[in-house]
């Protein structure tokens, strides 16, 4: 996929140049090559220079894409139908990587219109930048909620009740990339050409890779040769992590995916890397390292036998457009309607319908899966 990129400014090449300077540092330490889920780990996180570690815009239209609740107000407010259920009898909220903190905003006013306000709101976010910007939004659109809301540096470890909500965060978490070919399994790591440049490499899979592979992947199903594609081994440690302390309730997943054997498919023998740089999607992510997203799509099914294997069941397993279509979504579009100050608003508003919604759009591509305890 050949994709033309806007030229970064030379702030941000250097910025990125001096994270590229320090993975380069650990691919020789590691003998030239690194795992790509290390490469990933680093390009996004390094502190201070990974992607979401630093200060750059992201998400909105001045970053480099946008999230379901950064297109307006629609998402979170049916979200907030949704959760009702949860937040009786003292249910709490749980998000994970929240972004700008867009939709922790706006789920908070409507769950307060609709009078089930959840006695705490509280908010795991890695990046000590994103949470200055999620302060930022709370305080500019919800000051006088501020006492319910916490942030987490860590899953919480007391037992507590409600509903944890994590929308587009599994696609970020880091993956092994492999090949698979008639001569079998081979790992793809990153290694560094003479000019500095980092590039794919082909390594044997080690026991580890090995393994993963085995749970999931029938072999005999992945064809063209080779076939290259993404695996994430930590999703089940991930998962059993941010749930453990969850006594009842539910886990209410929202991201881009497929079930397993889409995901798999001939289709997508390349994989299923995709980078974000200003609204420029690719699938190059060994370039701009520390400048770009880097996403791996969900498989599904993997998230489903992540759930159970962390004593939850699935309760629903959905297309963006089919929740939001049961969770309210004329009631919000007529009240949303009723509320416009003018014609341009009213537009507005249809054209984040048809983003949310429309099968080309949001509307299938993400999927939304709900795991209950
Ligand atoms: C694509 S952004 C989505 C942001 C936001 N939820 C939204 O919808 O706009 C991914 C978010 O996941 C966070 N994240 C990545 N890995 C995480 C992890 N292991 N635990 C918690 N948050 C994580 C990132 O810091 C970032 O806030």
């Amino acid at each position: 996929m050949r994709v033309e990129l806007p030229e970064p400014s030379t702030e941000e090449r250097a910025h990125s140049e001096r994270l590229a300077a320090l993975i380069r540092a650990e691919i020789a330490r590691a003998g030239g090559v690194l795992d790509f889920a290390r490469y990933m780990e680093l390009a996004l996180y390094a502190p201070g220079l990974g992607y979401y570690s630093a200060g750059t815009t992201k998400f909105g239209a001045a970053g480099d894409f946008v999230t379901a609740p950064e297109l307006g107000f629609v998402f979170a407010r049916c979200l907030a139908r949704a959760l009702l259920p949860e937040l009786r009898d003292g249910g709490e909220i749980v998000e994970l990587g929240p972004g700008s903190g867009a939709l922790a905003a706006e789920l908070l006013l409507e769950l307060e219109r609709l009078g089930a306000l959840p006695a705490r709101y509280r908010l795991l976010e890695r990046s000590a930048d994103l949470r200055a910007r999620q302060r930022e939004t709370l305080h500019r659109r919800c000051a006088h909620l501020l006492d319910r809301i916490a942030w987490l540096d860590a899953p919480p470890v007391a037992p507590w009740r409600g509903a944890l909500v994590a929308n587009e965060v599994i696609d970020a978490l880091p993956v092994r990339a492999f090949a698979w070919r008639d001569e079998g399994l081979f790992a793809r790591a990153v290694g560094v050409d003479d000019g500095g440049n980092f590039i794919w490499r082909e390594v044997e899979a080690e026991p580890d890779l090995q393994a993963a592979f085995a749970r999931v992947i029938q072999p005999s199903a992945l064809s063209p040769q080779p076939y290259l594609s993404e695996i994430c081994p930590l999703l089940d440690p991930w998962l059993a992590e941010v749930t453990r302390s969850l006594e009842l309730g539910s886990a209410w997943f929202v991201d881009y995916g497929y079930a397993h054997g889409e995901y798999y498919a001939a289709a997508r023998h390349t994989g299923t890397l995709r980078c974000h740089y200003r609204h420029r999607a690719h699938d190059d992510p060994l370039i701009l390292p520390g400048l770009q997203d880097i996403t791996a799509w969900v498989d599904f099914d993997a998230l489903a036998r992540a759930g159970e294997a962390a004593g939850l069941s699935v309760a629903a397993h959905t297309t963006q457009a089919q929740f939001l279509i049961a969770n309210g979504l004329d009631e919000v579009f007529a009240q949303g309607y009723a509320e416009a100050a003018d014609e341009a608003a009213r537009y507005a508003l249809a054209q984040q319908v048809k983003r949310l919604t429309l099968p080309g759009e949001m509307g299938e591509k993400f999927r939304v899966m709900v795991l209950r305890r």
